[in-house]
């Protein structure tokens, strides 16, 4: 328990609030007592300064740009190039897994890869062309009609088997979805493939020519789901509590996750930032334009992939995309012209006061859709890809929360600025 304290003082009235510490030293005034005891509520419209949650994931310091899975910075993912799968495990169970319990897992994974006809013959009555990421949402919800032995949530094990089905099948269901949107006949899964190279031999693979996976592509996808892995209590991170909040499934909490993280102000930002480039490319805008148009204050515009919540730095996440770009493609021995435009729009925007006052750096979104692009994914698949990633940081914190004895329903309150008391009218007698 706290022994530091905060006062408030109110009209005449002193009120001792308990003060908290995190790990690295921030600290929060708890104000959960101050409605039943003083009759007073906080305002805080956009949970900008409210921590919703303790929690032992992951670590953001957003004033100097720093990232941290259980404690493990950022750029050492980057550097030891680890498997999504054991990053998966890491941040759901908290530690690195041992090498029986990665291949359980990837085991797990392989047994699980494969659809429910049922879920499978869904394609079939949704639209073509419909967006992707209204059918991932529908698909993972629709999940809990198929594997109702995961809805009640009692121990750790049923908790692992749920969450290698959602791992293994979301990528499945992200690649029959692009399939069915190009009249394409569905690639089942090969056990034989790593997590990344099973998702792009899905993608591209034809009944009668098996897609050769690079070690390229393979690893640049296998950073980029690392890198959206979690994200602390994002905007659909929190959707995902909130609906876990009311010990509602995980199928239905993670369903919620993907809804919350479509928005153009979210996980959407990478399909804005790539509409933007081409909108530059071919010759709609100038760099200069867009930047002007997103310093007005009556054009609603933005420079997408550009400003964060929480950081007022760098995005690590960005910068280290930024540097795989380079390398991709000298990998690749390709170039994109939308790169060049990027760093363009990023140095103007740097240099640019109105950015610089701000603290408006580049976002995860910013360069991620480029390395998409450089694989042949196509643009609307953007956010499918980053909830993919996002996908064991969501189970993490759905677990966490569910693990946490002391968790209640988030149900916040407002301040009611509407009518005082009103009389009902009879509808004769309205006007
Ligand atoms: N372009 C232009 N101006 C911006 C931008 C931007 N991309 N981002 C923020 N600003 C301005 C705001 O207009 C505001 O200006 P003001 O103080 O004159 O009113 C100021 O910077 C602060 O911005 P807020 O909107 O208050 O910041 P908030 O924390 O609410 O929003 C957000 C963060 C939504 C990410 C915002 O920066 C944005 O819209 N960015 C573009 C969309 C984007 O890239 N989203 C992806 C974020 S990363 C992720 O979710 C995975």
């Amino acid at each position: 328990m706290s022994e530091e304290k905060a006062k408030l003082q109110l009209d005449d009235q002193i009120i001792e609030l308990p003060v908290y510490s995190g790990t690295e030293g921030e600290r929060a005034i708890d104000v959960t007592r101050l409605h039943d005891e003083y009759g007073l509520i906080t305002f805080d419209p956009s949970l900008a300064n409210t921590a919703i949650c303790r929690s032992e994931i992951t670590y953001i310091d957003g004033e100097k740009g720093i990232l941290r899975y259980r404690g493990i910075p950022l750029e050492q993912f980057d550097r030891a190039k680890p498997n999504f799968i054991e990053v998966a495990w890491l941040l759901i169970f908290g530690r690195l897994p041992n090498k029986t319990e990665l291949n359980d897992f990837r085991n797990l994974l392989c047994e699980h890869e494969l659809l429910h006809e049922g879920l499978r013959n869904q394609f079939q009555v949704l639209p073509a062309k419909a967006p992707p990421m209204a059918i991932l949402s529908a698909m993972i919800s629709m999940m809990a009609c198929y594997y109702e032995e995961f809805l009640a949530y009692n121990d750790e094990q049923l908790l692992f088997e749920a969450a290698a089905r959602l791992i293994s099948k979301v990528r499945t269901i992200a690649a029959f979805t692009y399939r069915r949107s190009e009249g394409l006949p569905f690639i089942y899964p090969d056990p034989g493939l790593r997590y990344c190279a099973n998702f792009l031999h899905m993608m591209f693979s034809l009944p009668y020519r098996q897609f050769e996976v690079t070690t390229e592509m393979e690893d640049a996808l296998n950073l980029i789901l690392i890198l959206h892995a979690d994200h602390e209590q994002n905007c659909s991170t929190n959707a995902v509590r909130v609906v876990g909040s009311t010990h509602a499934n995980l199928f239905a909490s993670c369903s919620a996750g993907v809804s919350a993280l479509w928005g153009p102000l979210h996980g959407g930002a990478n399909v804005k930032v790539m509409e933007m480039l081409e909108g530059i490319y071919h010759g709609g805008m100038k760099p200069q334009d867009c930047i002007e148009a997103a310093k007005d204050r009556t054009n609603p515009f933005r420079l997408f992939g550009f400003g964060h919540r929480v950081y007022k730095n760098y995005d690590p996440r960005a910068k280290i995309l930024k540097a795989s770009c380079d390398r991709v493609f000298a990998n690749l021995k390709t170039s994109d012209p939308l790169l060049a435009i990027a760093r363009e729009l990023e140095e103007r925007a740097l240099q640019d006061n109105y950015f610089i006052e701000r603290k408006l750096y580049p976002n995860v979104d910013f360069y991620s859709g480029i390395l998409l692009r450089a694989m042949g994914i196509p643009t609307d698949m953007f956010t499918v890809i980053f909830a993919i990633g996002r996908l064991p940081g969501w189970i993490a914190q759905w677990k966490e929360q569910h693990d946490n004895p002391a968790t209640k329903i988030i149900r916040p309150r407002q301040i009611y600025v509407g009518n005082s008391t009103t009389n009902y009218v009879d509808l004769n007698d309205r006007n």
